[in-house]
């Protein structure tokens, strides 16, 4: 066994107490329960980690600490020295971001009549690296006969504590199963039965099984489909390109982008017609000292570009950590442990094999939970090095649905953990939360707009993570996925609508980033900081030593 002596003995009582918790589960929570779990220990209300933004369109809002240093930091550039008289790229469509929504919008503008030749992709890392590519647990939609597209709503809206845009949602939960059926036609090789048909389970907060998944590699399969579609069609693809600046043509109308290319270090003028943010999140910016389970991409870089375009912000007060990181070993500290060792009957327990939660209470309520047990209860098992978790009685999936079924079903994990010495099917695994996603974004309409204050802002769409408004303040697994397909779809369709019609911008300019530089200094705010960060700076830091100070 890897694990440490000190260990053993918790162990030891996690075994004795299987046989009695295989029988029954603990009751569900009832909501005056979750609203006083939440208040008093889950990270969104420590008001000191937040703060209210002096600039821009959603002054006055509250966001993260973290989120407010770089919507408040200075440009990289400084516009009057960048020369845009010489275009590099044309496009109808410009896409930034080369994971789920953006391939997916990619695709959907191609079949929406735009030339493949005529659509970029613009991508900080490799066409993939993503927060999709590394999505495990599933996809929901509601295609089996005892759900319906409404049900999955009423989860939706009610996972998102109601704060949800319900036009948004609605389009979310329409469109999942033709996401489903566009991936099964391009090759996603989803779980099935024998007879063929989906094997769907549950996710926390969902009153239906309707998690579609490929083992524990869901969003690998479904990135490497769409890619693969991507470049057969033939989409021209620029890597290590990230956007550092949206332009516009003067006149409020994005027409393009500044990129960066990481290899040359040469700036790239892309003009475009219409332009996608599909940046993806900002779990790299370390919300309040936690690991993450993010791709080293996500560094929340549309957010600081569209906000600086004059695009508003929503919902950017409530940030998910995911209840079931890794605590243990070190090397891996915050990577996820999928919830579909949850779905499949893994239950968190204390250092005392005692069962404290249900398994699948919604994200908020789960974290909330385990941190009470090591914080508050202070019923969590102690690592060498000092930090907390609670043990996942991972065994109990192959005592419930029969051996074999972990290294069936949940390869990732089973493979990840035995690299350290670690057999989940014999030995209950250590968690603890980590920063997964960011509940809210840059605010869109029902066709994937971007709005402002005035109203949307021309030829600019977003879809994906970078988003806000289809979650509310709390997203439910199987969500994201499902937001990158299906607003990816919207986006590229609306995107490639427009750029049929619309002429190709006249001038460019980043007149807005000198504007909003003045908003900066006005408001007093040092040049001390830059953005977009585009990759996470970890010198001299110690982010993986659980600096958070929960109490
Ligand atoms: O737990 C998971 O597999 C994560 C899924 C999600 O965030 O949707």
């Amino acid at each position: 066994m890897a694990y440490p002596k000190e260990f053993e003995k918790s162990i030891r009582k996690v075994e004795e107490t299987r046989e009695e918790r295989l029988k029954k589960l603990p009751e569900r929570m009832k909501e005056k329960e979750k609203d006083e779990l939440l208040k008093k220990w889950h990270p969104d209300y420590k008001p000191e980690a937040k703060r209210k933004l002096k600039v821009g369109v959603s002054k006055g809002s509250i966001v993260p600490n973290e989120v407010a240093d770089i919507i408040e930091a200075y440009p990289l550039i400084k516009p009057d020295e960048i020369d845009l008289s010489q275009v590099d790229y044309e496009a109808d469509v410009l896409i930034i971001g080369g994971g789920g929504a953006g391939t997916a919008a990619a695709l959907y503008a191609y079949y929406e009549g735009i030339k493949p030749e005529n659509i970029i992709i613009a991508t900080k890392l490799r066409h993939g690296d993503s927060n999709t590519i590394m999505a495990q647990g599933g996809i929901q939609a509601a295609d089996k006969p005892n759900d319906s597209p409404l049900i999955h709503y009423l989860d939706v809206i009610g996972g998102g504590h109601f704060a949800n845009k319900p036009d948004l949602v609605a389009r979310l939960v329409m469109d999942a199963p033709l996401i489903i059926k566009w991936h099964e036609e391009l090759g996603v090789m989803y779980d099935k039965k024998p007879d063929g048909e989906m094997i769907t389970i549950h996710g926390g907060g969902t009153s239906r099984k309707r998690m579609h998944s490929a083992k524990d590699y869901t969003g690998m399969e479904i990135m490497r489909v769409i890619r693969d579609e991507a470049r057969n069609v033939g989409i021209k693809v620029l890597e290590f390109s990230p956007a550092i600046e949206l332009l516009t043509d003067g006149n409020g109308r994005v027409a393009g982008a500044l990129l960066y290319n990481l290899e040359t270090e040469q700036y790239y003028v892309v003009r475009a017609k219409a332009t996608i943010m599909a940046t993806g999140g900002f779990g790299r910016l370390h919300i309040q000292g936690f690991p993450t389970t993010n791709h080293y991409g996500a560094t929340a870089d549309g957010l600081v570009m569209a906000y600086r375009v004059g695009a508003k912000l929503r919902d950017m007060d409530s940030v998910q950590y995911h209840p079931t990181g890794v605590a243990y070993p070190e090397q891996i500290v915050g990577l996820l442990v999928t919830e579909k060792v949850r779905s499949l009957g893994g239950q968190p327990v204390n250092v005392d094999g005692e069962q404290f939660v249900h398994p699948l209470e919604p994200r908020d309520v789960e974290a909330a939970a385990i941190i009470r047990e090591c914080y508050g209860r202070n019923k969590g098992v102690v690592t060498p090095t000092g930090m907390r978790g609670v043990w996942l009685d991972s065994p109990m999936i192959d005592m419930i649905h029969g051996e074999g079924t972990i290294e069936r079903r949940l390869g990732a994990m089973f493979r990840m953990f035995s690299r350290f010495g670690i057999d989940m099917r014999q030995e209950p695994i250590l968690v603890f939360p980590t920063l997964h996603y960011q509940n809210g974004g840059i605010e869109i309409d029902a066709d994937a707009r971007v709005l402002g204050k005035n109203g949307t802002i021309e030829a600019l769409f977003a879809a994906g993570e970078v988003e806000g408004g289809v979650h509310g303040k709390n997203r439910l697994m199987g969500n994201s996925l499902l937001d990158t397909q299906v607003f990816g779809r919207i986006a590229g369709i609306n995107a490639a609508r427009y750029a049929k019609k619309a002429r190709k911008p006249r001038s460019l300019s980043l007149e807005h980033v000198n504007k909003y530089v003045q908003e900066l200094k006005k408001a007093r705010i040092k040049e001390e900081r830059k953005a977009p960060l585009l990759l996470p700076d970890y010198r001299g830091k110690e982010v993986l030593s659980r600096a958070i100070d929960i109490l």
